[in-house]
Formats: C-alpha cells, sequence, structure tokens
C-alpha cells in the first residue's frame, strides 16, 4: 500500500483491488496521470472514467448536486457498488470525463482500496483494469495477464466480492436512470425514486456503453436453455451455465456459476469462469441467460454484450 501511494502522488498508475473488480487508478485531479491510464488500457480517449472519492463530502468539491435522490442514495450505499452521474465541478479535469459537462462518481467500499483513498486524500480515477473491450479483471492474475509489463504495481486483494462492476445512474427529472445495471438493484434503487431503464442508443449519456465489450476471445452466444443446444457436433463448444445440469456435459467443456443457485454467487463468478472457458481455445463459447431478477439483470447484461463482436 505504501508503494501505492508513493506510485499514485508521483502520477503513475497502479492496479488496485475494488469491491466490484480491479481498478486501473491513478490521481483524477492530475491530467498527465489520467492519461497514463487511457494509454496502458489502449482505451479510446472519447470513454470517460469513474472518479473514486476519499470521503463522502468530497462529493461537493467534484460535482453539483442538484437534487436530495443524490445525498439519499449516497447515504445508503456508499461506500459501495453504486456510482452516481452528475454535473461536474472544474476541479476535475476534462480528460477523465472526455469532455462531457458530467461526472462518474463513487466511493469504494474494499478495505484496502479505502486505506489507500484516505490517505491519498485526493479523488482517483480508475477504469476496470483490463484492456479495452476485454473482460474485466476480478482477480490479481487477470490484471497480471492483461497488463503484466504495462504498470508499475499491482496491489493483490483476493477475488473480488461483488465480481461485477458498479451500477450506473443519472437523475433525471426526479427519476433513476440505470445506465448499467450491477450490484446495486433496479428493486433497491427504487425505494428512492422511480425507475426509468437507460436507453441503450442513448450514446451520448454513457458513452462508452459500446455494445461490443467484456469480449472473450472466442466467439460467444446466448441462448435461453442449453436444453436444445446441440453439444458435440465435430466442435469444441465450451457452455457456460447458471447451475450443473445434465445438459451441461454434453459440451466439450463447461462451466457453471454457481453450485447452490444462487445469483450473488453467479455474479462473483462470471469474468472468472468466462475467462476460464475462453483460455481453453473453444471454437465457441455458448452462455446460457440466468433469471432475470436481482443481480441476474446485472449478469444477463454482461452475457449479452459478451456476444456482440
Ligand atoms: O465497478 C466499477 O465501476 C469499476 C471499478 C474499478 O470502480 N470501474 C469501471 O470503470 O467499471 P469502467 O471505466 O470500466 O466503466 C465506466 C463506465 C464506462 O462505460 C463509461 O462510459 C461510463 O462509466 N461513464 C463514465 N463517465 C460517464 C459519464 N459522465 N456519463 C455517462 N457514463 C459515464
Ligand atoms: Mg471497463
Amino acid at each position: 500500500m505504501a508503494r501505492a501511494l508513493e506510485l499514485l502522488d508521483a502520477g503513475q498508475v497502479v492496479a488496485l483491488p475494488t469491491e466490484t473488480v480491479y481498478g486501473l487508478a491513478a490521481d483524477a485531479l492530475n491530467p498527465e496521470a489520467v492519461a497514463r491510464i487511457f494509454e496502458a488500457k489502449e482505451r479510446p480517449r472519447f470513454d470517460p472514467l469513474i472518479v473514486h472519492l476519499p470521503e463522502q463530502k468530497a462529493l461537493d468539491h467534484v460535482s453539483k448536486i442538484e437534487t436530495e435522490i443524490v445525498p439519499q442514495l449516497t447515504q445508503a450505499f456508499w461506500p459501495g457498488p453504486l456510482t452516481i452521474v452528475l454535473r461536474k465541478r472544474d476541479t476535475i479535469p476534462d480528460i477523465v470525463t472526455a469532455g462531457l459537462e458530467t461526472v462518474a462518481i463513487r466511493m469504494s467500499a474494499n478495505p484496502i482500496f479505502m486505506k489507500i483513498a484516505a490517505k491519498f486524500g485526493r479523488p482517483i480515477a480508475a477504469p476496470s483494469a483490463n484492456r479495452f473491450g476485454q473482460i474485466s479483471p476480478t482477480r490479481a492474475s487477470h490484471v497480471f495477464d492483461e497488463l503484466g509489463g504495462r504498470i508499475a504495481l499491482i496491489v493483490d486483494g483476493g477475488p473480488t466480492q461483488h465480481g461485477i462492476e458498479s451500477t450506473i445512474v443519472r437523475i433525471v427529472n426526479g427519476s433513476i436512470e440505470i445506465l448499467r445495471n450491477g450490484p446495486i438493484t433496479a428493486e433497491k434503487l427504487a425505494q428512492f425514486a422511480p425507475i426509468v431503464k437507460g436507453r441503450s442508443s442513448d450514446t451520448v449519456a454513457a458513452p462508452g456503453q459500446l455494445p461490443s465489450h467484456y469480449a472473450p476471445h472466442a466467439k460467444l452466444v446466448v441462448v435461453a436453455t442449453l436444453e436444445n443446444v446441440l453439444g458435440w457436433s465435430g466442435k469444441r463448444i465450451a457452455a457456460l451455465s447458471f447451475r450443473d445440469s445434465t445438459a451441461l456435459h454434453r459440451f466439450w467443456t463447461r462451466a457453471y456459476l454457481s453450485e447452490r443457485g444462487d445469483l450473488r454467487e453467479a455474479a462473483a463468478n462470471l469474468f472468472q469462469k468466462l475467462r476460464q472457458l475462453d483460455r481453453q481455445n473453444p471454437d465457441l463459447i455458448v452462455a446460457e441467460l440466468v433469471p432475470e431478477e436481482g443481480i441476474g439483470a446485472a449478469i444477463n447484461e454482461r452475457l449479452r454484450r459478451a456476444a456482440v463482436k
């Protein structure tokens, strides 16, 4: 952690664990440091970054709070996997937001991240620590596979708790618009304001929400059920399902997300299992959708986007 702080102070990038996925962190107020994030990830400059605050009261320093819903959400869910898009203040350099007038903000609940952020005392810009368009890293070894040799330090905090990226919302006319599904579900958010689903065509709202994302190297298709999919056909077909099932065993290789059929456990395992199947170099990955309830919506959203090439 001391080395991470030295690097952040020096305007360098460092991979840190968060409770969602590993992030590639740099000083959000230093444009050169932020530029190093884009270089290491080969991320296009039009894709804005999430800013992680060291403490709740820093929110007013970086953004304008224009509705009561915002403090209600931050009190309920921060620190935690909820990112809120707000009108930005001039303190945030344009490179962070890709020139947008808004900034995406959250506070991580990972104890290692929190300690480093508190000692650093400044906001930290951090996208997921993968190369652009690839599967988000949920273990330090995933970061090493993608960015080893390009960054000076990876802080290993073990497998991440949630395994999928934070929920992203913005407030529109008193409603909560979900721009990316995640661990804070629509059901939980609905206690605070009506929910409107973010339109995927809304490219201005979330420029980084490109349809193709989280892509494994192998071609991937999603199906409602594996029951009707022919397993062995001379092709090396990998199957991914929610729970273990007899249908799985027809396939060349296979993985399931949760032994006990728990959606939270499934989310935590998703990217690890996708990587595990992808590493075996199948001709095709067939992924079965999970129940579309609670965090299941976020899992399915990622599977569908992994299927777009
Ligand atoms: O859980 C997470 O959110 C992780 C950890 C590291 O915090 N971070 C993460 O960052 O997933 P990234 O960069 O992989 O995804 C951030 C998404 C991108 O799709 C980006 O376009 C969107 O947030 N975003 C950032 N700023 C935005 C803004 N001002 N308006 C709309 N969308 C924004
Ligand atoms: Mg990402």
